[in-house]
């Protein structure tokens, strides 16, 4: 099982419509994939067709404090062929203050995904805009493990070719690294999204790429600001269900093989 944390403590750099889309991506190309609101702003629940869960019943908040033991089956929602969401709740914005004091509360999430292995075949994470607990959770759920281990994780990061995206990124970097250091434990980035790319804005849009170079990271896929992405997003839905055949859902397409060598590629008929 591959996990993905789709994560930028910056807001609105398109994080959920890369967790969204990247999952609908896989998906398609026959995995089992499972895209996780971690989010208590909910965004991806919604974006993607889900419905909230019941406060103080079968939810990811209480699951993740114990609160809850119960049938997968009551948590997960299936979107479309091979394609489920964990989604959000009302109790998600109560779970990040009563993680703290808990020993090993990085874990949390880690611990309720690895069971799935076997289950799932990909696990995206929507992480939340912030530098908190609950994105500690994301990071820590998609970290490298040994060698050999059947459950591998890593981080793709949403930017916009922007200054002030420039500037957050440092800041998630220093973040990546305290969390490394505390928890002794690795982290792996695959790269960088740059989302709502326009070429229009000349030099700006180009200085920001060679800014995002500098810090020797992969931009794995330059998605430009695109109509299809907002409607889709406001028809609840994918980008893959609403334009299969647009600019976008290939730029997705070529992510997933990018990310995962081994998936099959789509036959050219
Ligand atoms: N390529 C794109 N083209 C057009 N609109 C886009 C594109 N990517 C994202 N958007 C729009 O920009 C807005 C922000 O995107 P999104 O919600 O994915 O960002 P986010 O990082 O998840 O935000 P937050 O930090 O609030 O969770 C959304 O309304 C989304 O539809
Ligand atoms: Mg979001």
């Amino acid at each position: 099982m591959r996990i993905y944390a789709i994560a930028n403590q910056k807001g609105g750099v398109g994080k959920t419509v890369d967790t969204i889309n990247l999952s609908a991506a896989l998906a398609e190309r026959g995995r089992r994939v499972l895209a996780v609101d971690l989010d208590p702003q909910g965004h991806l629940t919604d974006a993607i067709g889900a419905t909230a869960a019941p406060a103080g019943g079968a939810n990811l908040a209480r699951a993740l404090l114990g609160q809850w033991t119960g049938e997968l089956g009551e948590l997960v929602q299936q979107i479309d062929n091979g394609l489920f969401v964990v989604p959000t709740s009302d109790d998600m914005f109560l779970l990040e203050p009563q993680m703290y004091g808990r020993t090993g509360r990085e874990y949390l999430l880690s611990n309720f995904l690895e069971p799935l292995h076997g289950v799932f075949d990909d696990v995206v994470i929507d992480c939340p805009p912030s530098l908190g607990a609950l994105n500690d959770n994301g990071l820590a759920a998609a970290r490298r493990r040994p060698p050999g281990d059947p459950i591998q994780g890593t981080i793709v990061i949403p930017v916009q070719a922007e200054d002030s995206s420039v500037k957050a990124l440092r800041l998630f970097l220093r973040q990546m690294t305290t969390l490394q250091q505390g928890l002794k434990i690795q982290l792996e980035i695959a790269g960088l999204i740059v989302n709502m790319y326009d070429g229009r804005r000349g030099g700006i849009a180009t200085s920001t790429l060679a800014a995002f170079q500098k810090h020797q990271l992969d931009v794995l896929a330059v998605i430009k600001d695109k109509k299809e992405v907002r409607e889709a997003w406001r028809e609840h839905t994918t980008v893959f269900a609403y334009a299969p055949e647009s600019a976008t859902a290939e730029n997705f397409r070529a992510l997933a093989m990018r990310l995962d060598p081994t998936l099959v590629p789509a036959v050219v008929s």
